[in-house]
């Protein structure tokens, strides 16, 4: 059975003898290391992660052990950032008071001066009133939060009788709105007809089963150019605003906000336009319908203005973000990615928007239940020096050179898969690099081989961790088979962290998988062995080779 696993260890050691090659890249960083981790783990331990895998981690890449991954692990670029001496520092002075400590004033006045204006609290007004910040411990909870009031806050005001979708839906709209219906409808205890309906140019998934969780729908609206596969196109990220347009016209009482996630994570980590965003606010406008932002990755989304955008070139990223975030009612955020922090989460809520008109109780409510869940408003599940932490992450991620180094790396990373042949998603996106999966089998893997996972694992035992982001983590099973996502989505993520690895480190994951690529008629279908009608279940199955 192990025939196949023997043989790409065989392979994947004889790269262990390719010679270091010189980084492409001569500018010097703007930073310099000050701190080092070492391994406790060889690349040539390649049975013991066989091991670890089959046997303990049942070819999750979640559930394998971190401690035993030799190369890169691009799982996520949430959390993962190596933070700098000036994060440390000010962590050393965290101010761990219980109520109103030092970093949560510092944080406030950090989210005023990096997201603008709009986003400065007005003095002398009591928590939960006209404050804009909410604070979490991270992205998810916030979605939690945030979702689990505006069920109640619509529920207040009288559910809406249920009633059949309108016919004035274009079809293909309509079709993926009944898919999202469908599966919520299997979530239910009860006959229950989700009614409210929740688009985004494509939430996360975390965002997704928060929606889902208040029986609403969440629905995907991708530009055409980014169904179509456009490499051309500079913002796959962008919103299908004839779709919107439709559904917010034949559909208005459904939708109660509007999302639009910077950079599109789901979407293949592509940029959102600036158009796109300030042509979805005149949109939302004309319809009364909020507007929010998913902001995880504002300050990568700044940055592909500023470089493709008519209009923006030689702009302070700091302006950018500032226009960026004029046009929204609120936003939730993920610390974890743009913040530059291990943790933290937030929900900020415009003073005087349609949002809070709408919904007049929100925040006091919103800080009821964060008292019940998370903590007070002014630490939200978080130490006085994660706060801290956070401010000082927020003043570096809008720097001009930071950025620069951050997402080119990331497009050498690419630029180096591509020349290699690897189908990825293209034009590179801000954060990670999104690997084909459909391209990559020369469009003849079936659903059901389920090779997305197959690579993974092998490419665990390469000793890199990716992660699949595709037919099993967006798709379900209906008891007798696989059901793609609607969209269709089928890729492999390698997602790089901050500040974490250098060129010649992402060099060896890219040489890991052209190894795959190169073989890739040899690389197994897996088997589900558990988990597989679960609700979020990537995070939990456990699969194993067919063999
Ligand atoms: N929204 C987006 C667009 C995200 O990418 C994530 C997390 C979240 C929300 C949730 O934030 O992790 O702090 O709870 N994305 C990570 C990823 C996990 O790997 O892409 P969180």
């Amino acid at each position: 059975m192990a025939d196949v696993l023997d043989f790409f260890i065989s392979k994947f050691r004889s790269n262990l003898d390719l010679p270091n090659e010189p980084s492409p890249y001569y500018r010097p960083r703007p930073y310099r290391n000050a701190a080092v981790r070492f391994r406790n783990c060889s690349p040539s331990d390649f049975e013991e992660r066989k091991d670890i895998l089959i046997k303990e981690a049942g070819l999750n890449t979640f559930l394998f052990r971190a401690d035993k991954i030799p190369g890169c692990d691009l799982l996520s670029d949430s959390g993962t950032t190596t933070m700098t001496m000036e994060q440390w520092a000010a962590m050393l002075l965290g101010d761990e008071a219980y109520g109103s400590n030092e970093g949560y004033f510092e944080l406030k006045d950090q989210v005023g001066a990096t997201f603008g204006p709009a986003w400065r609290q007005r003095s002398g007004l009591g928590v939960g009133e006209r404050e804009p910040l909410f604070i979490f411990h991270q992205g998810r909870a916030a979605e939690s939060a945030f979702f689990t009031v505006l069920s109640r806050e619509l529920k207040r005001k009288g559910f809406p009788a249920p009633k059949p979708l309108s016919k004035d839906l274009i079809p293909e709209l309509r079709s993926r709105i009944e898919h999202r219906i469908k599966a919520v409808k299997g979530q239910t205890v009860g006959p229950y007809e989700p009614y409210f309906v929740v688009p985004s140019n494509s939430h996360f998934d975390t965002t997704e089963g928060n929606i889902e969780d208040k029986f609403m729908v969440p629905v995907n609206l991708p530009c055409r150019e980014h169904l179509a596969g456009d490499e051309g196109f500079p913002f796959r990220g962008n919103m299908d605003l004839e779709v919107l347009e439709n559904l917010l016209e034949s559909e208005p009482e459904r939708v109660p906000v509007v999302y639009l996630t910077i950079t599109n994570n789901t979407g293949g980590g592509q940029p959102v336009s600036m158009e796109n965003i300030k042509r979805v606010r005149d949109m939302t406008r004309r319809h009364k319908v909020p507007f929010f932002f998913d902001a995880c990755r504002f300050a990568e989304n700044a940055w592909f203005i500023r470089e493709k955008e008519k209009g923006y070139a030689g702009r302070a990223i700091e302006e950018i973000v500032h226009e960026m975030f004029e046009q929204v009612d609120g936003f939730h955020i993920s610390f974890k990615k743009d913040g530059l922090g291990n943790i933290g989460g937030a929900i900020c809520l415009r003073d005087e928007s349609l949002f809070t008109k709408r919904f007049p109780r929100f925040p006091n409510e919103l800080t009821d239940f964060q008292i019940m869940t998370e903590g007070h408003p002014t630490y939200g599940g978080l130490a006085g020096r994660d706060l801290k932490a956070l401010a000082e992450g927020l003043r570096t991620v809008t720097r001009q050179d930071y950025l620069n180094l951050r997402i080119r790396q990331v497009q050498r990373f690419g630029e180096r898969l591509t020349a290699l042949g690897i189908p990825i998603v293209r034009p590179i996106g801000g954060h990670a690099i999104y690997i084909d999966v459909d391209a990559f089998f020369d469009g003849r893997a079936r659903d059901e081989e389920l090779k997305g996972i197959a690579f993974t694992g092998l490419l665990l035992i390469a000793g890199h961790r990716f992660c699949e982001l595709g037919l099993y983590a967006f798709g379900a099973f209906d008891g007798a088979r696989e059901i793609p996502p609607e969209p269709r989505v089928n890729n492999i993520r390698a997602a790089v962290p901050r500040l974490a690895y250098e060129d010649r480190d992402l060099s060896a994951a890219a040489e890991a998988v052209k190894l795959l690529y190169d073989h890739r008629d040899r690389i197994p279908a897996v088997r589900v062995d558990y988990g597989r009608d679960l609700k979020l279940r990537h995070f939990k199955s456990r699969f194993s080779f067919v063999i």
